[in-house]
């Protein structure tokens, strides 16, 4: 049943509580005191706040639910998981990749993530795992919001046939191009993937999402190349730089320039703090570096920022439980964005921001707006973090495709002598 009645919602942008009316699919009522229509769907959220779905950001699709698959990667390294998954990928089936990410997005689903960006390794020249998702995207529609992402894992000069292989996951349906810069075999392939990737999104009108930097070299420096086509053709919020570690190892100079460049576009950057807190600083003794980019410099700077997993149980990292509220802990965390105004950023950077980091108009909780939506068992986005609640609610295009018990503690004072 698409119609329902949402009772006592709290909502971030506004005192009191409020009762939700949704009819076919689409919120069309927002206000206290609704009475409700006979025969229609009722459920009190209790004051828990309520919110549009989370957004992932940046996810690989393909590889989860493949850890150890053929073996786990014991140093922990970026390049060791390309090489794990360099022999996993092989063996891909369509059947394998749907059964796995379709695992996946239910998991995340009953998280409260309906919007998600995924890549998918275009290296592999039969394009499987391509074919898998796109065929998944249409299958799936009706409930979750799914981004393909062209991306190259190997390279796009790596081989001769990696860069016929990008453009003909576009022409499949591919709705971003992807690159990875700083695996290209010299730095004069990284620019020149770079200035490829931009022809291509204005080729075929493709959003633009670029793995860059992602090593802790602080002579990596794509990110100048993606800001300076963005500059120069326009359009940069059509565009996103992932994981951009090699940012948070700049030297302060050279940040500062690049920072005042990045006010001359308006580009989104996707930070993976799970993944890079662990994936990071291999090569370092001590002092060793968190392995993040300069994500509360960027959000002073008024630079959209928003967040991914990158990885669920795959060869790269073997956590992952489909939540993006764990995400934003992590990165109140790493990111040392602790005060109050920074941890509510840092939930909108699994919210609004990354509807804006993935072009998606039809979000928020308004009248007329698709019917979307999660509800917390916590008063604050502060609340929702630091207790790292799951929703007890997701509805979904009006349907209610998730219902969860809140986690409760049981100490029992019972059991304790009385002298205690
Ligand atoms: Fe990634």
């Amino acid at each position: 049943m698409n119609t329902r009645l949402l009772k006592n919602c709290r909502l971030r942008d506004r005192a009191g509580l409020v009762d939700i009316l949704i009819e076919l699919g689409r919120i069309v009522r927002i206000a206290p005191g609704i009475e409700a229509p006979a025969s229609i769907e009722v459920t009190d959220c209790g004051g828990g706040l309520v919110t549009p779905p989370f957004v992932e950001s940046h996810i690989h699709l393909d590889s989860v639910l493949a850890a150890g698959q053929p073996r786990f990667n014991a140093g922990g390294t970026l390049f060791e998981g390309i090489q794990i998954w360099g022999e996993r990928k092989a063996s891909l089936t369509r059947e394998d990749v749907q059964a796995r990410a379709l695992e996946a997005l239910k998991l995340m689903a009953a998280n409260g993530v309906l919007v998600v960006r995924t890549h998918v390794d275009v290296t592999e020249p039969r394009l499987i795992a391509l074919d898998a998702l796109l065929e998944l995207r249409e299958q799936v529609k009706g409930w979750t919001t799914l981004q393909v992402v062209a991306f190259p894992q190997d390279g796009i000069y790596s081989r001769p046939e990696n860069d016929g292989l990008l453009e003909e996951a576009l022409r499949r349906g591919a709705d971003v191009v992807g690159g990875i810069p700083h695996y290209e075999l010299t730095r004069e392939d990284g620019v020149r993937s770079i200035h490829r990737i931009f022809d291509l999104a204005e080729q075929y009108d493709r959003l633009i999402d670029v793995h860059c930097d992602e090593v802790d070299d602080d002579q990596s420096r794509f990110l100048e190349v993606i800001v300076a086509e963005a500059i120069k053709r326009g359009g940069g919020e059509r565009v996103s730089a992932s994981h951009t570690t090699a940012f948070g190892s700049y030297n302060d100079s050279y940040a500062f320039k690049l920072m005042g460049f990045l006010r001359r576009t308006n580009i989104n950057f996707i930070a993976n703090p799970l993944i890079n807190i662990t994936l990071q600083g291999r090569q370092d003794t001590y002092p060793k570096r968190r392995g993040l980019t300069r994500i509360k410099e960027l959000v002073a700077n008024g630079v959209n920022v928003s967040l991914g997993q990158d990885c669920i149980y795959d060869p790269w990292y073997i956590f992952g439980t489909g939540s993006m509220i764990g995400v934003a802990h992590m990165t109140v965390h790493v990111a040392q964005m602790t005060g109050l105004s920074e941890i509510d950023a840092c939930f909108a950077m699994i919210a609004e921001n990354g509807a804006r980091s993935l072009g998606i108009a039809d979000y928020g909780i308004r009248v007329g707006g698709s019917a979307d939506l999660v509800v917390l068992p916590a008063a604050t986005p502060f609340d929702a973090l630091r207790y790292q609640v799951i929703p007890t609610h997701v509805v979904s295009r009006g349907r209610m495709i998730a219902r969860n018990a809140p986690a409760a503690l049981g100490f029992d004072s019972g059991a304790l002598p009385d002298w205690m």
